[in-house]
């Protein structure tokens, strides 16, 4: 049977949820903290690959300044209350994104994170932070562009070597992406590796999306037919 290699989620509706439960938007991310560790358990206990969840956005920066505040102080919570267990599972955190732009205790927090695990052999961990994918699009041509001048590429590039410029090189292609919360969008979020990736949009808003449904979704993916633009023989 085919094996997940690589799950990718738009953790969506923190703030949806805590409205609806009579709890102010920062209870929602606090919560959806808590459930990026059940997920992540999970995904490493089915032996998926790699885990790429998208924490924020180059667009959350236009969010209240308060709330963005709050959002870049989730990766200490997440980090103080699971990183035990993150060692213990043998999990490595990663992450995609610019480190350049984030608030320097919060970009200490992540690197402390990235370092600690770098030799975990487990599943990995993949944090979208301050990413965009117009941006790292820009970024791998600007990349591509200084290898051309500098004679270290050449102009007959193919598409998997260009893909070696995206901040995701080192990772297998996307196989799933869900998003919660009932959203129809991509929101800037894995452009060029979603080629061929199949999409689930589920209605559970992010903090009620449980290890179980996540294993079913998984479950569904499996049971699609991926041709590849091909046809099954
Ligand atoms: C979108 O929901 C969610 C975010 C912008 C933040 C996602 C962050 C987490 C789930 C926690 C991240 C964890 C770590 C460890 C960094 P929203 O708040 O926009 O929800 P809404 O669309 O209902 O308002």
């Amino acid at each position: 049977m085919e094996q997940l290699q690589h799950v990718a989620i738009i953790m969506d509706g923190n703030g949806r949820w805590a409205k609806a439960h009579g709890k102010v938007r920062t209870q929602g991310h606090l919560v959806g903290v808590d459930n990026v560790r059940n997920i992540a358990i999970k995904a490493n206990d089915m032996n998926i690959k790699v885990l790429t969840v998208y924490a924020f956005s180059t667009e959350n920066w236009k969010r209240p300044l308060e709330e963005v505040d709050y959002l870049m102080k989730l990766p200490a919570l997440f980090f103080n209350k699971f990183m035990k267990e993150l060692m213990e599972k043998n999990i490595k955190i990663t992450m995609i994104g610019e480190m350049e732009g984030i608030p320097q205790e919060t970009a200490k927090v992540l690197q402390r994170a990235i370092d600690e695990t770098a030799n975990n052999t487990g599943m990995i961990l993949n944090f979208a932070m301050n990413y965009g994918s117009r941006r790292e699009i820009t970024l791998a041509a600007k990349k591509y562009a200084l290898d051309v001048l500098n004679d270290k590429a050449g102009l007959d590039i193919d598409e998997k070597e260009f893909g070696k410029y995206f901040m995701t090189a080192d990772f297998p292609e996307v196989d799933l992406l869900i998003r919660t919360s009932g959203e129809l969008r991509l929101s800037n979020f894995l452009l060029w590796q979603i080629a061929y990736t199949e999409f689930m949009f589920v209605d559970e808003p992010w903090p009620e999306f449980t290890p179980e449904r996540f294993e079913y979704y998984c479950n569904e993916f499996l049971k699609r037919d991926r041709r590849f633009g091909g046809i099954k023989q």
